[in-house]
């Protein structure tokens, strides 16, 4: 059982606060991965818990065990980084069994553990190379059995497939996620590649400017983003967004009356978002215009199995997902919302949940 704690933590450097008041707890065995734009203080986060960096407050609890003051060594955390610093001179062997070496570790069950290790990351044929004879992707996963291999309390990444194009990356990934699911080793991953962040993470914590945003599943940050910059972050392509007033208990967009909309408008909602999926895109002739908000097709952008519409809103670009066959360029569509999808932000940007009276009364 590793339970690791963040509290409050927080560190500055001369004249940035680089971690802003910091709480979270990574539950045993869970994939938690830390998600931000460039410069919010993932990295930073990760390396305190590691205890390469100190903190300037807070505290770092490891099973009920205050470990601020303990060496990386005696927190018992496996690292890999972007960059891969294996030893060039040493067999991929030596390299995955130099931790349990350095700690004495006998040599029966040091090739046992270096066997399993290197099973599970499918590089068996690969032990007696060096790694300069591998590829980028099979040296990131020598790194990653380097770690593995102690079995260490927490596993603890930094952006470790970066540098790796789209497939190896796509290939990585999954094995990571197998291998952590096989292994329960707690893992703390940051990226800031929110499609690596859906597809790794069992929780998702969201940074902005130092400061923790949201931690939930995927799927809740997706659905129900806690404001509206983790509404605008997740997802590609970008939520869009309209202004709101209630005039009335009646939904206004942009101006518009929407009477079918929820009779009851969070109080307070000054803006909805809308995900592409979120709204049926319907030739403008079929809707009343006073009742509708109508875009024009700029472009049809076909992504795989999905085709998106981009359109002109009142000068803004705003994207939904084709339906049917309906949308070529310079066609005028009607927007009509799916009124249980969408979300309401207050002023200040943040999520106002909706009662569960209200949705009853939206599906009215
Ligand atoms: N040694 C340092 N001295 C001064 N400021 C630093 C130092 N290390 C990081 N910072 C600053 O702290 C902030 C957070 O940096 P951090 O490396 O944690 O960001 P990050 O989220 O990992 O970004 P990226 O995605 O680019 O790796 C940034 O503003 C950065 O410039
Ligand atoms: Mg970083």
């Amino acid at each position: 059982m590793t339970q690791t704690e963040l509290d409050d933590l927080r560190k500055e450097y001369e004249d940035v606060v680089a971690v802003n008041d910091f709480s979270l707890t990574l539950a045993d065995g869970e994939f938690l991965v830390l998600l931000g734009p460039s410069g919010c203080g993932k990295s930073t986060t990760l390396r305190m818990t590691a205890g390469l960096e100190d903190s300037t407050s807070g505290d770092i609890v490891v099973d009920g065990e205050r470990v601020n003051d303990r060496a990386p060594a005696e927190r018992d955390f496996a690292m890999v980084f972007q960059e891969v610093a294996l030893y060039p001179h040493m067999t991929v062997r030596k390299n995955i069994s130099s931790p349990l070496r350095a700690a004495g570790v006998d040599s029966g069950t040091i090739e046992d553990r270096v066997e399993r290790t290197a099973r599970m990351l499918d590089i068996e044929g690969l032990l007696d190379r060096k790694p300069g004879e591998l590829s980028g992707g099979q040296q990131q996963r020598v790194a990653i059995g380097r770690a593995l291999v102690r079995e260490p309390r927490a596993f603890l990444l930094d952006e470790p497939f970066s540098k790796l194009d789209q497939k190896l990356r796509t290939g990585l990934q999954k094995e990571l996620k197998r291998l952590q699911d096989q292994t329960g080793v707690t893992t703390m991953f940051v990226t800031h590649d929110q499609e690596e962040a859906m597809v790794l993470a069992d929780r998702i914590a969201i940074m902005n400017e130092g400061r923790l945003q949201q931690v939930d599943t995927p799927e809740t940050v997706y659905r129900k983003p806690a404001n509206r910059f983790v509404a605008d972050f997740i997802g590609n392509p970008v939520m869009n967004f309209f202004d709101v007033t209630a005039d009335d208990g009646t939904l206004c967009l942009e101006g518009v009356p929407h009477p079918d909309a929820p009779s009851a408008v969070p109080n307070g909602a000054a803006s909805m978002a809308a995900r592409p999926e979120d709204a049926d895109l319907v030739p403008a002739v079929d809707a009343s215009a006073d009742r509708h908000l109508t875009v024009e097709v700029d472009l049809v952008e076909m992504r795989g199995s999905t085709t998106y519409l981009i359109c002109d809103f009142d000068g803004r670009e705003v994207t939904f997902t084709q339906s049917s066959d309906i949308g070529a360029e310079g066609d005028r569509l009607a927007l009509d919302f799916d009124f249980d999808a969408v979300n309401f932000f207050d002023e200040r940007g943040d999520l106002i949940e909706r009662t569960s009276e209200q949705n009853v009364q939206s599906t009215r």
